[in-house]
């Protein structure tokens, strides 16, 4: 069994962590660590847990983490993580990353979207998390970058198209709420989200814009984000101007035939957030607009599963040289 540590257990994404990992036959859960609230029963901070897993949540200390975990996952917002990142490396651990940190390969692009780049020179020892597209690479990493959930649903629908279609690529995506994180906002408010739905950091302004567009190789995206009134999901539609007249969905059968999370979807039948929820699967499909010339490429996923825990198990599946599916079995939980 390999110990792990979830540093900023508390939040969103490491609850999901510690749920994913609970039933991993390969690893044991080696310390819970958060930051408010650090020294409360986990149990009380995660409720679902109450009966399961005993202890308190700890500061998160690199030499304790470093003396009982072999692998950590650091669930913590952007900016938050990387110099406890360089430290665990120093110290011999593999550290998997949920934040935007080390997603980006280039410093001077970082420092355009994020601000300032925590740790210079980390990131090029960083490996982006996506195994559909970065298998081998993923395998021999210590830093692991797993991307956000939007370039995850985004990428997976049109990467194999794109030898398929032209310019403009436009990108029409919509997420639950849970996306947002366990901190409380107006914005994120029961009464204000509730029964509606709006665009948010329209026209190239959302951050996932670049890792999107540096992980289909430069092509320019128009990115217009949603939040929806659900928990969990993304439903990402990209469209694009068709430059052939067939051959889409056989492109896309042929990119994941042998994925074990991605399923290209019968034709006709269209990816719905509902079947992939709890799960780390990937429901894709695609439909050619004849009349109007364009195809939609569509994918779903649960932004907490695949868009980022499921996604960051599966990397330490890889990074341990384990089956990639170990421990990701589950199907959704549906209805
Ligand atoms: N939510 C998603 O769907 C999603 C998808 C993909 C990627 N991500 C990324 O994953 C990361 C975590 O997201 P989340 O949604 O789980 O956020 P969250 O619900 O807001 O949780 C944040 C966690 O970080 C902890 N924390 C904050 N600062 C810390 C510090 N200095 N030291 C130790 N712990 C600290 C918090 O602890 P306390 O509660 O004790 O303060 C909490 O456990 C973010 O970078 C996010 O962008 C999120």
């Amino acid at each position: 069994m390999t110990p792990v540590a979830i540093v900023g257990a508390s939040g969103y994404t490491g609850a999901e962590l510690v749920r994913l990992l609970l039933g991993h036959p390969e690893v044991e859960l080696a310390g819970l660590y958060a930051r408010s609230t650090a020294g409360q029963p986990v149990a009380s901070v995660l409720p679902s847990l109450a009966g399961v897993v005993d202890g308190i949540l700890e500061p998160a200390a690199p030499e304790i983490i470093a003396g009982r975990a072999r692998v950590a996952f650091l669930a913590l917002p952007h900016g938050e993580g990387a110099r406890l990142a360089a430290d665990l490396l120093e110290r011999g651990l593999k550290v998997i990353d949920l934040s935007a940190d080390f997603r980006l390969r280039d410093a001077a692009a970082h420092t355009t979207w994020y601000g300032h780049d925590p740790v210079p020179g980390l990131r090029a020892r960083a490996v982006y998390g996506l195994p559909e597209r970065h298998r081998a690479e993923i395998a021999k990493a210590d830093l692991v970058a797993v991307p956000g959930c939007y370039p995850t649903a985004t990428v997976l629908a049109i990467a194999p198209l794109l030898p398929l279609v032209g310019a403009p690529l436009i990108v029409d995506a919509k997420s639950g709420v849970s996306g947002a994180g366990r901190t409380p906002g107006l914005s994120t408010h029961f009464p204000e989200i509730a029964e509606g739905i709006r665009p948010y950091k329209v026209a190239g302004t959302h951050r996932h814009t670049a890792e999107i567009e540096q992980e289909l190789g430069g092509a320019r995206v128009t990115f217009t984000p949603h939040l929806v009134p659900m928990t969990r999901g993304i439903l990402s539609c990209v469209y694009a101007p068709a430059r052939a007249e067939r051959g889409f969905r056989d492109a896309l059968v042929a990119a994941y035939a042998k994925e074990p999370f991605v399923t290209v979807l019968p034709d006709g039948q269209l990816p719905d957030t509902t079947h992939v929820r709890g799960s780390n699967r990937v429901h894709v499909n695609v439909v050619a607009d004849a009349r109007a010339g364009t195809v939609l490429a569509m994918a779903a996923i649960d932004n907490l599963v695949k868009g980022a825990s499921g996604q960051a198990v599966q990397c330490m599946n890889l990074v341990l040289g384990l089956p990639e599916t170990t421990g990701l079995g589950a199907v959704a939980a549906f209805p």
